[in-house]
C-alpha cells in the first residue's frame, strides 16, 4: 500500500493506494487559516503533523487495513509557505502561507532593484508577494529577533517529511516557489541567497520529487501506526502533485484545480518564461518543466460567499443556478478576496460586486462568483496561449469540480471540453504514484501516471450559445479591474 499525503490549506487529505493505484481508503482532517490582519493568512506548522497523523489513522483503521502492507508515502503540499525551525528544531513562527499578502513591498523592491530582469535569468519569474523570498525580507525588516534564531526554512509538506524522517529535504517543484531556485538547473541560486542574507546551510537538500528522502523514525512510526522500514518520498507542491494523479504529464495537457487557489498547469519540453511576467515558470515533478497561473480566490470565493456571508449550503445555493442562464448573468464579480497573483499581480486588490439591479437575485449573486473566478482562470488560459502554449486537453480537479454547474460555466467561458477523472483529489492521488515510482515500481513518473491514471468519466462540452454570451461577458470583465485597481490602493 501507498499512501499520499496533501497538505491542503483548508484540509489534510490522505489517500491509499495499492500498487495498481486503486483507491483503498481516505479520509481528510479541516482546518482552518488565520488572517491576524486584512491580506494575511497563516497556519500552524504542528496542525498539519496533526492532522496528517489523524487522517492516516482514520483512513487505516475506517477501511480496515492492514498497516504492515504500507510500503511508502509522499506529499503533496501547499507551496510557497514559509515554516522556520530554530537550533533545537522548535517552530519560530506561524508559517506565512502563498495567499498572504504583507510582503507586498518587499516583493516590489525585488522587482524593482534587484529587477525583474535579473530574478527571471537566476529563478525564472519575477518576485510576487505569495512567494517565500520577500517573506523572508519582510521578517528580516519586520522580525528581526526571529529572522536571526532561523536554523532551518522549510515549505510546508517539508515539514510534515522532516517530523517523519529527520531528512531536511525538499523537492524541485516545491522550491521553485521560493524565488531562491535556480529553475533551469535545478538547484538553490547563490545570487538570490547573498540577496536574502541567508546561507544554503539553512535550506534543505534538494530531491527530485520521485526521490527517497529516508523512512520514518521512530517516534512518527509510532504515531503513525506505520512500521520503520515505510520509505518516505520527496513529493510535490501541490500543483506538480495534482498533475502527476491528473495524468497531466505532456505539453498540451492542462491541469485546472478549483481548490482554495484556483490554478492553471501547463507541462512544457523546455523551461519557459511569460514575457509578461503573469504566470510562472517552474520544475514539474516529473523531471521536466511547466507554467502556471494562479488566482488567489477560487473554491474560497464559493464557501466565503455561501457559508460566511449567506451562512447556507453548497447544494442548496447550487441548486439555484440554472444552465439555461449561463452567460446571461448581468452581475460580475472581481474574486480578489486576498488580493490577486495572476495575472495581475497586485496584492492590495479586493473583490467587487458590479451591475446589480432591483432585479437581481440571490442565484445571480451565486452565480457571479462563480463566473468572476472562471473569468479570472479564463485570463490565465489566454495569457498561456499568448507565450505560445499549446493546449489541447483540460482536465479539473480540486473540490469546485465536483459542482456540475461550475464545470459547465467552464467549458463554455474557455470554450474548450473539459475532462473530469473519477476522484478530484489530483495531488494526494499524485503523491501516491511519486510514492509507488521512489519505491521501485516504475521507472519514471510519467511511465507511473500512463500505467495508473484510469480514463476520464466524463467529458462537459461548450455550449455554443452560452460560449458566444460568455465571450461578451468576458470582454467587459477584462475591463473591470484595470478600471478600479486606483480605488484599492
Ligand atoms: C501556487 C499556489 C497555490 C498553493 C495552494 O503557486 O500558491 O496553488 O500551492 O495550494
Amino acid at each position: 500500500l501507498y499512501i499520499g499525503i496533501d497538505v491542503g490549506t483548508s484540509a489534510t487529505k490522505v489517500l491509499i493506494c495499492d500498487e495498481m493505484g486503486r483507491l483503498q481508503a481516505q479520509a481528510s482532517v479541516a482546518y482552518t487559516c488565520e488572517h491576524p490582519h486584512d491580506g494575511w493568512s497563516e497556519q500552524d506548522p504542528d496542525l498539519w503533523y496533526r492532522a496528517a497523523i489523524e487522517a492516516v489513522s482514520t483512513a487505516v483503521s475506517g477501511a480496515d487495513l492492514n498497516a504492515a502492507e504500507v510500503c511508502g508515502i509522499s506529499f503533496g503540499g501547499q507551496m510557497h509557505g514559509l515554516v522556520l525551525l530554530d537550533e533545537y528544531d522548535r517552530i519560530i513562527r506561524p508559517a506565512i502561507l502563498w495567499n498572504d499578502g504583507r510582503s507586498e513591498q518587499e516583493s516590489e523592491w525585488l522587482n524593482e532593484v534587484i529587477g525583474r530582469n535579473v530574478l527571471t535569468e537566476r529563478c525564472g519569474n519575477i518576485s510576487f508577494p505569495g512567494f517565500t523570498a520577500s517573506k523572508l525580507l519582510w521578517m528580516r525588516d519586520y522580525e528581526p529577533e526571529n529572522f536571526a534564531r532561523i536554523a532551518k526554512i522549510l515549505l510546508p509538506k517539508d515539514y510534515l517529511s522532516y517530523r517523519m524522517t529527520e531528512a531536511f529535504a525538499t523537492d524541485v517543484s516545491d522550491a521553485s516557489g521560493t524565488l531562491f531556485f535556480d529553475i533551469s538547473n535545478r538547484c538553490w541560486s547563490d545570487a538570490m541567497l547573498e540577496v536574502l542574507g541567508i546561507s544554503v546551510k539553512q535550506l534543505p537538500r534538494v530531491y527530485e520529487s520521485w526521490e527517497r528522502v529516508g523512512s520514518l523514525c521512530p517516534a512518527a512510526a509510532a504515531d503513525l501506526g506505520l512500521a520503520e522500514t515505510v520509505q518516505v518520498i520527496a513529493g510535490a507542491g501541490d500543483n506538480a502533485a495534482a498533475a502527476i494523479g491528473m495524468g497531466i504529464v505532456r505539453p498540451g495537457d492542462c491541469n485546472i484545480s478549483l481548490g482554495t487557489s484556483g490554478t492553471v498547469f501547463l507541462p512544457t519540453s523546455e523551461m519557459m518564461c511569460d514575457a509578461n511576467n503573469s504566470l510562472h515558470s517552474f520544475a514539474d515533478a516529473s523531471g521536466r518543466w511547466h507554467v502556471m497561473g494562479c488566482i488567489l480566490s477560487a473554491a474560497s470565493a464559493n464557501s466565503w460567499w455561501i457559508k460566511s456571508i449567506l451562512g447556507s449550503e453548497f447544494h442548496q445555493e447550487l441548486a439555484c443556478i440554472k444552465s439555461k442562464n449561463l452567460g446571461r448573468n448581468r452581475i460580475f464579480f472581481l474574486p480578489y478576496l486576498m488580493g490577486e497573483r495572476s495575472p495581475i499581480n497586485d496584492a492590495a486588490a479586493r473583490a467587487a460586486f458590479i451591475g446589480m439591479s432591483g432585479e437581481s437575485t440571490r442565484a445571480d449573486m451565486a452565480q457571479a462568483v462563480l463566473e468572476g473566478v472562471s473569468f479570472a482562470l479564463r485570463q490565465c488560459v489566454d495569457a498561456a496561449l499568448a507565450m505560445g502554449v499549446e493546449i489541447q486537453r483540460v482536465t479539473l480537479c480540486g473540490g469546485g469540480a465536483k459542482n456540475p454547474i461550475w464545470r459547465e460555466m467552464l467549458a463554455s467561458i474557455l470554450n474548450r471540453p473539459v475532462y473530469l477523472h473519477a476522484h478530484e483529489e489530483g495531488p494526494a492521488f499524485g503523491a501516491c504514484i511519486l510514492a509507488m515510482v521512489g519505491c521501485g515500481l516504475f521507472p519514471s513518473v510519467e511511465a507511473a501516471s500512463e500505467a495508473l491514471v484510469p480514463e476520464s468519466i466524463e467529458v462537459i462540452e461548450p455550449d455554443c450559445e452560452a460560449t458566444r454570451a460568455y465571450q461578451k461577458r468576458y470582454e467587459t470583465y477584462c475591463h473591470i479591474y484595470p478600471a478600479l485597481a486606483q480605488l484599492f490602493r
